[in-house]
């Protein structure tokens, strides 16, 4: 929609500002998210904004049953955000459920310091006292012991990796994961020495080895939450178009663990001839038959 010529741009404004109402969840208020700098002073939203929150209430949406679960469950629920960079997810979480309900501590994890200031100044200001900000790797950090909620949106690379073992090593209830792009498993895909022949042809060029990297490794994320006793739905974030973006894996805790997903998660990686971060980190021991990685090929992949 455009403004009527001469309208000096009001009408398109207003488009905007409708839009921006539009997105809001229930319960949701435009201060927050003028606050974090997602809706402009005016209460506008630019395409990057809006793309922005309706990933982030489409994920919020998604995560209601879980949260709902853990409020009805726990005294104090603990929902940990891995690579939280702006903080924009917890801060929605937090208004959304955290604050009505009055209990639950959202700890968020984030490696840059400065985002880490921001985000807690910005808690603070709106008097978000259950808000943690811990600056660290998500590999190093430190949340509560107990954690019911694990979730990372867009953790980078292997960042993803680090949050799912933090979740299972931690024993959460639940935990949801948007991967960000991945580049580990195609460079183990390339120096693979004796990848199973029928697996070899689907990643003998640079661009399929890219792909299909990244969607084993998405394969292998979803088989060691299995593996670990949780229940798995991989299903789609909206308001991303990059189809490696936009995979959301949620995992549910329902049993000790599952050796059968684990057998079928090694035989897997010992086809393909990789070793992922994330079984390197939940089983080191695990060892492939074929070599992970062979000597160095020339070209990248
Ligand atoms: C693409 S941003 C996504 C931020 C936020 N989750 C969102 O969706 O708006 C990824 C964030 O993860 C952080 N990050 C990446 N690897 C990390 C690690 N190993 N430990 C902690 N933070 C990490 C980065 O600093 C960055 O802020």
């Amino acid at each position: 929609m455009t403004g009527a010529p001469g309208d000096g741009g009001s009408g398109r404004r207003q488009a905007k500002g409708a839009a921006a109402i539009r997105e809001l969840a229930p319960g949701q208020s435009p201060e927050l998210l003028k606050a974090l700098h997602i809706l402009t002073r005016e209460g506008q939203l630019n395409a990057d904004s809006l793309r922005k929150l309706k990933q982030v209430n489409h994920l919020a949406r998604l995560l209601a049953p879980a949260i709902e679960d853990l409020l009805a469950r726990f005294g104090d629920p603990v929902l940990v955000d891995c690579g939280a960079g702006k903080s924009y997810l917890g801060f929605v979480l937090y208004e959304l459920f955290l604050e009505p309900a009055g209990k639950g501590t959202l700890h968020a994890i984030e490696a840059r310091p400065e985002l880490v200031e921001k985000a807690r100044a910005l808690a603070t200001r709106l008097g978000y006292t259950r808000m943690h900000f811990e600056q660290a790797e998500i590999g190093a950090a430190a949340p509560p012991a107990r954690v019911h909620l694990v979730t990372a949106l867009h953790a980078c690379d292997t960042a993803t990796d680090d949050a799912l073992a933090l979740a299972i090593r931690a024993g959460a209830d639940h935990v949801a994961v948007v991967p960000c792009c991945q580049a580990e498993v195609a460079g183990q895909l390339h120096r693979s020495a004796d990848p199973a022949p029928l697996l070899a042809s689907l990643f003998e060029h640079p661009w399929h080895r890219r792909e299909f990297g990244s969607h084993l490794t998405n394969v292998v994320r979803a088989l060691a939450l299995e593996a670990s006793g949780y229940s798995v739905t991989v299903t789609e974030l909206a308001g991303w178009e990059h189809s490696l973006k936009n995979e959301l894996i949620l995992g549910k805790k329902v049993r000790a663990g599952d050796g059968r997903a684990k057998a079928r998660l090694l035989d897997l990686c010992d086809a393909a001839g990789v070793k992922p971060k994330l079984v390197r980190l939940l089983w080191p021991a695990a060892a492939t038959q074929r070599p992970a990685t062979g000597p160095e090929k020339s070209s990248g992949g």
